[in-house]
């Protein structure tokens, strides 16, 4: 079905964060053209080649998950899902653009790296994509190439504090990151954790033997990733720079972030669902099974997700993304057996973001607008992509769900379409499921049906930070 379908989704109730009204949506060339009451003289007025029945259903605007990392290369493997099977994942859970990250090798030029990703996702893609940028080697090269990203649509750079050797930058790395960022309109993205500190934990932990999967959570102590997030705080107090701190998931951590925000400083926090609804108790299954929850920030104790969940309904975090990075647990996530710094760090959850997210709804911990803010409008802010995407309105490009809110399902490997061999909420049951999704105006999910296609997909240059003034 081509987007220049005129296309009328009826009977629904328009669910976005500022509003719930039950109306009639009408697509030509694949943006939103009017809403309209259900029933009223304008709504019965419009003709259409395809008309979306959605009655019963929530017509909510396509998810945007602005933390994935498909094919990314770590600890000597790659993440399991590419970018044709990532997509095509994250379309049938509902979730219609990703923000990936590309990464600069120690050695190279962020250039180089952006134009390996580009590559990468080129032609193959189910859904519509954009890139942040991970700074592994900040100088006077990469600094001077931030401007060029910045007006090329690449408008966000992540660093390390985390994985010295690797991704890691040091505090003057990240300071001088954090003022070019400030000229340029960028936003510094901050992977908080002492990893100098960590490293020392670490070695201590294998020659004590203690070599499990759950070690990778004790080791990880939530006050290294308070500290650090609290050093990435005052870096960019004196750099004049805002901050988004991503994977936020301890209590104390968050605290620094609710401080500094009640000071009126541009911070900003992401939680993923890992944290909200797993915890270290998967870190700690038998028989190696802890591997497969093996992330960092690690899964915490079960105690800190009141704290994130009263956190995303005060909006000291903004948004909740995957950081979907799938390693199968054959092969992949068994690299690291009898020794627990080898395991890939990753999680998959691309497909299951705005499931888990609609139980929340349901179980009191979210109101219905503030979930498609979280999942949708906020990223979409936060990375310079709103109104385009993140909304249902005219003009903005119809990626939309229709979401039935009534049928339960169970996730399962058995039924995801990720590219990997485990699912991280295994047996978990939901009431609510993804039944029509659009995408640009295209039905690439048709009532469960895949009608999607790899290559559909556009690259989307972003914008800077809608929360900047
Ligand atoms: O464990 C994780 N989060 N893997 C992906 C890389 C990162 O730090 O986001
Ligand atoms: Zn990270
Ligand atoms: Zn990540």
């Amino acid at each position: 079905m081509s987007s220049a379908t005129r296309t009328v989704i009826r009977g629904g109730l328009v669910v976005t964060a500022a509003d719930e009204i039950h109306a009639d949506v009408l697509i030509e060339q694949g943006r939103v053209v009017a809403l309209a009451a259900h029933g009223s003289t304008v709504a019965e007025s419009w003709t259409a080649d395809r008309t979306v029945d959605a009655t019963d259903r929530y017509v909510i605007p396509g998810g945007v998950d602005a933390h994935t990392h498909m094919e990314l290369p770590f600890g000597g493997t790659f993440a399991s899902d590419t970018f044709e099977t990532g997509t095509r994942a994250a379309a049938w859970g509902g979730t219609t653009t990703i923000v990936d990250f590309a990464v600069q090798t120690i050695g190279t030029s962020p250039r180089a790296g952006l134009d390996a990703w580009y590559a990468k996702a080129d032609g193959v893609c189910a859904i519509d994509y954009a890139f942040h940028m991970i700074l592994s080697d900040v100088d006077e090269r990469s600094l001077k190439e931030m401007d060029h990203l910045v007006q090329e649509g690449v408008t966000s750079f992540k660093l390390f504090m985390a994985y010295p050797g690797v991704f890691y930058s040091d505090d003057g790395k990240i300071l001088r990151a954090m003022q070019r960022a400030s000229a340029d309109g960028g936003l510094i993205m901050m992977h908080a954790e002492n990893g100098i500190a960590i490293d020392v934990l670490v070695e201590q932990a294998l020659a004590e033997g203690r070599t499990d999967p759950r070690y990778h959570g004790e080791v990880r102590r939530v006050l290294l990733e308070a500290e650090a997030t609290h050093r990435a705080i005052q870096l960019a107090r004196v750099a004049g720079s805002p901050l988004y701190v991503v994977h936020v998931s301890a209590e104390e951590a968050l605290a620094e972030i609710a401080a500094a925000r009640d000071k009126g400083l541009p911070v900003f926090g992401e939680t993923c669902p890992q944290y909200l609804f797993l915890s270290t108790d998967n870190l700690a299954e038998p028989d190696f099974e802890g591997a497969k929850y093996v992330c960092s920030t690690p899964l915490r104790p079960r105690e800190h997700q009141a704290a994130l969940w009263r956190g995303l309904r005060t909006d000291d975090l903004q948004v909740v993304s995957t950081d979907h990075c799938p390693f199968c647990f054959s092969g992949q996530k068994e690299l690291g057996r009898g020794d627990f710094s080898r395991i890939p760090n990753g999680l998959p959850g691309v497909e299951n973001r705005m499931d888990l997210l609609h139980q929340a709804v349901l179980d009191g911990h979210l109101t219905r607008r503030r979930w498609i803010d979280i999942a949708c409008a906020a990223p979409a802010r936060m990375f310079g992509l709103y109104p385009k995407k993140g909304t249902i309105a005219p003009g903005s490009d119809a990626d939309i769900v229709v979401y039935d809110p009534h049928t339960e399902q169970t996730l399962s490997v058995r039924t995801h379409h990720m590219n990997v061999d485990y699912n991280a909420y295994e047996g978990r049951r939901i009431t609510g499921r993804v039944e029509t999704v659009l995408s640009r105006g295209e039905v690439v999910l048709d009532r469960r049906t895949w009608t999607g296609r790899a290559g559909h997909g556009r690259y989307t240059p972003r914008g800077i930070c809608q929360y900047l003034g």
